[in-house]
């Protein structure tokens, strides 16, 4: 048996089993969601950057729907996930670029800016998130629009804190969370094992530590970017905000001059 007892970047050995583990799900149906939302919220063109894109899926539903993809992210084995699926559609119109979202440039203005599961829960303090919003409005066309999730402190504190244990192929996954009150910080341990024929065992373990913000301080971290507030509504639904609401999704707008 190997059992690698440090624990390892987030993202690191997970992203080979994070497609397979039905982490995908999430991507399929925001992009159904997405669709819901744009018929609401125009964007000004068809430029798209994901960040957090993870194994890429949601830039690559966007890509067979017509938009121009960019994925982001700072985990290199998901984006090497992301790029062995973008292999097998050479003819979308998609790429995958390494970076962090708390002060990213790219070589290009984009339509949209996604970032969804969760992803913006990793930053831990106001300061990344107030990072990641001034990088936005910088890389926005003007009237660009930015769609994001933010899993609220109910999630966290409530819903998430708890064990999960899934198996699926010769894997299984345990999945230990725990919010803690005194900092507000939810910190999931990941253990996963895998075996192989003859039953021995590989085994890995991450850390993942996220936060959740709320929702009036986020929405006076994006108004002074200039991202105006067009709606914010229960995650998966056109409703507002509800007490007990799991995840809220975002959209705001650059203005019509967007920073140089
Ligand atoms: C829960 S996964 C979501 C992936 C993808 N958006 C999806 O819907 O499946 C969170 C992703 O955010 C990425 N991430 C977290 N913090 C990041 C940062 N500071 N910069 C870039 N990527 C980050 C992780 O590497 C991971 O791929």
């Amino acid at each position: 048996m190997t059992d690698h007892q440090t624990s390892l970047p987030p993202y690191s050995t997970y992203a080979a089993y994070y497609d397979r583990s039905g982490q995908i799900r999430f991507a399929v149906m925001m992009d159904l969601y997405l669709q819901e939302l744009l018929a609401v919220h125009a964007p000004p063109g068809r430029r798209l950057l994901d960040l957090g894109c993870g194994t890429g899926s949601l830039a690559l539903l966007m890509a067979e729907r017509g938009w121009q993809a960019l994925g982001l992210d700072r985990s290199s084995a998901m984006l090497r996930e992301a790029r062995r699926k973008a292999a097998r559609a050479p003819h979308l119109p998609v790429r995958f670029i390494e970076g962090d979202l708390r002060d990213f440039r790219i070589d290009t203005r984009v339509d949209l800016i996604t970032c969804c599961y969760d992803t913006l829960n990793y930053l831990l303090d106001e300061h990344e998130l107030e990072g990641c919003f001034s990088a936005v409005a910088r890389v926005l066309r003007p009237r660009g629009l930015f769609c994001f999730d933010l899993a609220t402190d109910y999630f966290l504190r409530v819903y998430w804190n708890d064990v999960s244990v899934q198996h699926f192929d010769n894997v299984t996954l345990i999945m230990e969370s725990h919010y803690d009150e005194r900092n507000g910080l939810s910190t999931l341990l990941l253990t996963g094992i895998e075996r192989d024929a003859h039953g021995a065992e590989q085994r890995f373990r991450e850390v993942h530590v996220e936060r959740a913000y709320p929702d009036a301080r986020v929405r006076e971290l994006l108004e002074a970017q200039g991202l105006r507030v067009e709606g914010v509504y229960d995650c998966f639904t056109m409703q507002p905000p509800r007490e007990q609401s799991l995840r809220l999704m975002y959209v705001a707008r650059a203005g019509e001059a967007t920073p140089a």
